[in-house]
């Protein structure tokens, strides 16, 4: 088999010591890959590459469409972009795959049953870093949830369940309160989930969950949730498996694909040789069973396993009396390698077979297109006079109108304050002044939206924004008012 060339990081913080352990291993392992050397991280953003990576990495990556990365430090303070939220947008990598496995009795857990894996959307939700303060008090985060992305990541978790034979699927979003976002999320997990009969489905709220996810992991099997939720509930997931040093991420696109531990760079104990390299080395697992080599992902998962049964472990795992020898990084990575060849016989040996390399894909096909009609304007302000006092801003904006607009209500943080508001809901600086048509049902058209707002302002208010209001086929494109 010729050797399949690959991208490498190095990383930062224990970084260098878990790849050099897990490039060890894949060797001794027979993985046939070609790794080429990229450097990422904290040495480039010192050098001035505010995103962290530079021209000559995106070459490598372009030609071997597959990375194995280790950790790396995210700078803080303002100027910097996270590097591995680039890495995933830039590449299109909109599938996050976190399994998280107990392995009891060797690991300590209290919830000995958990085998399951969480398909997190990688690339929307309020990680598209859309934010900005608007007033004094008021900053604001867009949570973006489109029909392209939530359909290809459901897809993507139905078809990752047929391919590695998993019973279930579960959705997890908050579609009780976003019932626009987290609704579209939901509703086109239950269209797709109806081209896979075979395949049971569930929806949980994400609050229960996530509860439900900590304490009876044995119900779940196949999760499906959005980019923020996922990060969430997969640390938790892993954490509950024993540590978080054990979690294994794949980020797959269309045509490249990242993988990586779910740890960070654990800056507190780089350098010492005593990291554990499992979550990095299970994330090169996945990676070679991606890249058709599932043999050697066999051999080198099993001798894993063994090797965790010998209770031959690292220091955050090891409990003196329990098992049998703490060890380094190294020792770990050699140990491992002396297990080539064997089985676990207490924990359950993995199988991947050639099947498993099949391209997931998560198509996009839904392509319907409603009637879209402009029927108002939402008028965002940023204004602090009068005590806030919703009623002095109401009798301002009452007689504002256009041929078709006029003023509807006034909302603060969501629940209307004008008319009839409840002297008892706090107000901010940042007020929301909608106007519509009759009913919403007259079509307007942006010259009078233009119109409307020039009124507005020639009495001196201070507008920081307006959203336009669209009905689709008739039916509302924008959420009534807390209280309405
Ligand atoms: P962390 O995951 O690096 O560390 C959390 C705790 O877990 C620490 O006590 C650490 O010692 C321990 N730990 C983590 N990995 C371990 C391992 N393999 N073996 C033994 N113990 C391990 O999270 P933290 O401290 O919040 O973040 C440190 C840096 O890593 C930050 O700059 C963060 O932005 C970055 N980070 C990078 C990620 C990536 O590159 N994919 C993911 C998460 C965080």
């Amino acid at each position: 088999m010729s050797k399949r060339p690959i991208t490498v990081a190095y990383g930062d913080g224990i970084g260098p010591e878990i790849m050099e352990a897990t490039l060890k291993i894949l060797e001794a392992g027979g993985a046939q890959i070609e790794p080429e050397v990229i450097v990422i991280g904290e040495k480039k953003y010192a050098e001035g590459f505010s995103s962290g990576i530079e021209d000559s990495s995106w070459e490598s990556l372009n030609r071997t469409k597959v990375f194995l990365k280790a950790p790396i430090t995210t700078p803080q303070g303002g100027g910097f972009k996270s590097l591995n939220v680039t890495i995933r947008k830039t590449l299109d990598l909109y599938a996050n795959v976190r399994p998280c496995m107990s392995y009891h009795p060797i690991i300590t857990t209290k919830n000995p049953v958990m085998d399951c894996v969480i398909i997190r959307e990688n690339e929307e939700d309020t990680y598209a870093g859309i934010e900005y303060q608007q007033t004094q008090e008021v900053a604001q985060c867009l949570k973006l949830i489109t029909k392209p992305g939530s359909e290809k990541i459901i897809r993507f978790a139905f078809e990752y369940a047929k391919t590695y034979n998993r019973k279930k699927v579960s959705c997890f979003s908050k579609d009780n309160i976003m019932k626009m976002t987290d609704g579209l999320f939901h509703k086109i997990f239950d269209e797709v989930a109806k081209e896979y009969p075979d395949i049971q489905t569930d929806h949980y709220i994400i609050d229960i969950g996530s509860a439900r996810l900590a304490d009876t992991p044995e119900r779940f099997d196949v999760i499906v949730t959005e980019n923020l939720y996922g990060d969430i509930i997969s640390d938790i997931a892993a954490q509950v498996t024993g540590s978080v040093g054990l979690g294994g991420s794949a980020n797959i696109g269309q045509d490249f694909a990242m993988f990586e531990a779910v740890h960070g760079s654990a800056p507190d104990i780089a350098g010492k040789n005593i990291a554990n390299p499992s979550g990095l080395l299970l994330g090169a697992i996945q990676m070679l069973v991606y890249i058709g080599q599932s043999e050697a992902a066999n051999r080198i998962h099993n001798a894993w396993l063994k090797t965790l049964e010998d209770g031959i472990l690292t220091v955050d795992l090891y409990k003196e009396g329990i098992h049998k020898k703490k060890v380094n990084t190294t020792e770990f990575a050699q140990a491992v390698i002396d297990n080539l060849g064997q089985k676990p016989s207490i924990l359950k040996p993995v199988h991947y077979s050639s099947g498993n390399n099949k391209k997931i894909e998560g198509k996009y096909t839904m392509t319907q297109k409603a009637k879209k009609v402009l029927v108002g304007v939402d008028v965002f302000l940023d204004w602090d006079e009068a005590d806030r006092n919703p009623n002095v801003l109401g009798k301002l904006l009452e007689p504002i109108a256009t041929q078709n607009i006029k003023f509807h209500k006034i909302s603060n943080r969501g629940t209307k304050v004008y008319p009839h508001g409840n002297p008892a809901t706090f107000c901010t600086d940042h007020w929301r002044c909608r106007f519509v048509t009759d009913k919403f049902q007259i079509p307007t058209t942006y010259d009078e939206i233009i119109e409307l707002t020039q009124k507005i302002h020639s009495l001196n208010l201070e507008i920081i924004k307006t959203e336009n209001l669209y009905t689709f086929d008739g039916k509302l494109g924008f959420s009534v008012l807390q209280g309405e």
